[in-house]
């Protein structure tokens, strides 16, 4: 994988049971970029990064990721080359200590001991985690298994970095080591969220979905100033932007 692009064209996702999750959906990410990925509750965010990671299949079209086409074949290439987030951390916690759970990604990738030792120690600094090394998984909180989560993702040292709402149940400090951790990562990163705040600081492109769909991919300044298309994703505006909205119509004041 020497490019991290990610190419998707024409993608459908239906549910067993008929739900059209996912409609037509076409993009290209380049190596590096950071995008954010928005929309309504429901709107198909989750689905398309579940795509995206070879977790799900898309029923037509196709995903290129660097130059490799997302089959069950490949999947498990793919798997160790995308770190992925998940939206509900249970989903992704299974090892019951938290070294054990960090260890677990560089230990399957055959790294020796000593190695992973080290990764397991760095991702723990990563997100300031250290005094949690051998609890019990389980009985962490909300934001310090979300955290954890993080961690693993983080061990692997993956190219390309999906995630699905990182910032939900992290308390300030833990949201802004993530906003830091993710702006020093250097290669392509997607970013479901409704914490525009986050998209502000990260992301200059934004994709928004609706029913499926893509509504909106283009920069996300713009997206911050459409009144109309962030009532469609069902998102308000980030008040940086409506500060510097304020500012805007006062300079015009004070010249008039
Ligand atoms: N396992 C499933 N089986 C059937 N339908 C599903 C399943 N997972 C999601 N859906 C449906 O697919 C659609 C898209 O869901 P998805 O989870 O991708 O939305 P989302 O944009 O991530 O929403 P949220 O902001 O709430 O996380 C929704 O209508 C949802 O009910
Ligand atoms: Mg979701």
């Amino acid at each position: 994988m020497s490019h991290h692009y990610i190419k998707a064209e024409n993608l459908d996702y239906t549910y067993y049971g008929g739900t059209k999750a996912i409609e037509d959906i076409s993009f290209y990410i380049g190596h590096g970029e950071k995008v954010a990925l928005v929309g309504a509750n429901g709107a198909g965010k989750s689905t398309l990064l579940l795509l995206l990671n070879a977790l799900l299949f898309t029923q037509r079209g196709s995903i290129d990721i660097g130059n490799t086409i997302i089959t069950e074949k490949t999947a498990s290439y793919i798997r160790r080359k995308v770190g992925f987030i998940f939206q509900n951390s249970d989903n992704q916690l299974f090892m019951p200590t938290v070294d054990e759970e960090i260890a677990f990604g560089p230990r399957n990738m055959g790294l020796p001991n000593d190695e992973v030792e080290k990764r397991v120690d760095m991702a723990l600094e990563a997100v300031k985690c250290q005094d949690l090394k051998y609890s019990v998984t389980s009985h962490l909180s909300g934001g310090q298994k979300r955290s954890i989560a993080i961690a693993a993702v983080l061990a692997m040292d993956p190219e390309i970095l999906l995630m699905d709402e990182p910032s939900s149940n992290l308390d300030p400090y833990s949201r802004r080591l993530l906003i830091e951790r993710i702006k020093s990562f250097s290669h392509t990163c997607i970013i479901a969220t409704h914490d525009l705040e986050m998209v502000w600081e990260l992301c200059p492109r934004s994709i928004a979905i609706s029913e499926g769909k893509i509504i909106y991919d283009g920069p996300s300044k713009s997206l911050f100033y459409d009144k109309e298309l962030l009532k469609e994703c069902r998102l308000e505006q980030p008040y940086l932007a409506q500060i510097e909205q304020m500012k805007e119509s006062e300079k015009i004041r004070n010249c008039n």
